[in-house]
This record gives C-alpha cells, structure tokens and sequence, in this order.
C-alpha cells in the first residue's frame, strides 16, 4: 500500500471561509476528508499535514522521508518564493505533485512564478478541491510506474 503526505500550507485551514469566491465552499476538513476517502478507495494511505509555517512544513517532508512513497502539496503562498521548501522536497527525492485550488497563472502576476513547481514530477492549477483527487491519481500512477521500472530491473522482487 501506497503511503501519501498531504501538505496543506498557510491560509488553507481557512477553506470554505476564505474567499469563498475565489477558493470554493467546501471545507477544509472535507476537501481533506475526501483525498483520504479517495486513497482508501484506490488502495493508498493519505496523511494530511497543516501547517502555516514554512519550518512546519520543511520538517514534515525531511519526516515524510522515513516513512511516505509520495507527497501532494499546496504550498499556498510559499509557492512563490519559499526556496526552502523547494530544497526540502530536492533532498527527499520523494515524488511530489503540486496542487493550487485556483489558477495561479491567470491571477495577480506574483503568482505565476513558482519556484516549487521545478522539483515536482507535476502541477494540478485552478482545478478546485477535485485537483487533489487527480494530484492523488497522478501521484498513484507515477509511484506504480516506478515499480514497474525496480521489478524490471530486478531491484524490488
Ligand atoms: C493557492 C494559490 C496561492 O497563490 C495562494 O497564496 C494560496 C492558495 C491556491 O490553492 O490556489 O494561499 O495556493
């Protein structure tokens, strides 16, 4: 069985309070509820982290290293500019998919850069709660492969 780390970064504890307008009605705990859900459905175990901070954060991924096949992660704002979290998720090598609820690219101009983005095998934007689940299934389909590949190579029999 898979094990997932979901990261939830700064601000989206606030879900289905916060902007609602921009960022959706469905609660935190649900949004969060439902990738679990997702997993158990699809034989994965998903464990969700929150944390405001970023030294939160890093500390849960170099902690994922002992213990998670994969992580999915709304960085929220440290998107932007948190090199640090980026350097923690470089040093893991864990695969990591990126998710943002809204579409970062087509909102204020100091969200397109994402310096996070480079180090995960992909991003899921503007997609709502529905892009965890795919992050989920993504995630699921590159861990699989990667399987494939060790049993291939004889180095996980
Ligand atoms: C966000 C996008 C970020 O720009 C913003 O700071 C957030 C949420 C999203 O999920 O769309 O906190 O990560």
């Amino acid at each position: 069985m898979f094990k997932i780390l979901l990261i939830q970064g700064p601000n989206l504890n606030l879900l289905g309070v916060r902007e609602p307008g921009i960022y959706g009605t469905v609660s935190f705990d649900e949004i969060n509820n439902r990738v679990v859900k997702a997993g158990q459905e699809n034989g994965a175990e998903v464990r969700v982290f929150h944390s405001n901070s970023e030294g939160g954060i890093v500390d849960a991924i170099q902690e994922a290293r002992n213990w998670a096949d994969g992580i999915i992660l709304n960085p929220g704002a440290y998107a932007h500019y948190s090199i640090a979290i980026r350097d923690a998720l470089s040093a893991v090598k864990l695969p990591a998919v990126e998710v943002h609820l809204t579409n970062v690219h087509a909102r204020d101009e100091f969200r397109h850069r994402l310096v996070i983005s480079p180090v995960c095998v992909g991003v899921i934007a503007g997609l709502g709660w529905r892009g965890y689940i795919y992050a989920l299934h993504a995630l699921l389909g590159v861990l699989q492969d990667q399987g494939k590949a060790e049993n291939e190579l004889g180095y996980d029999d």
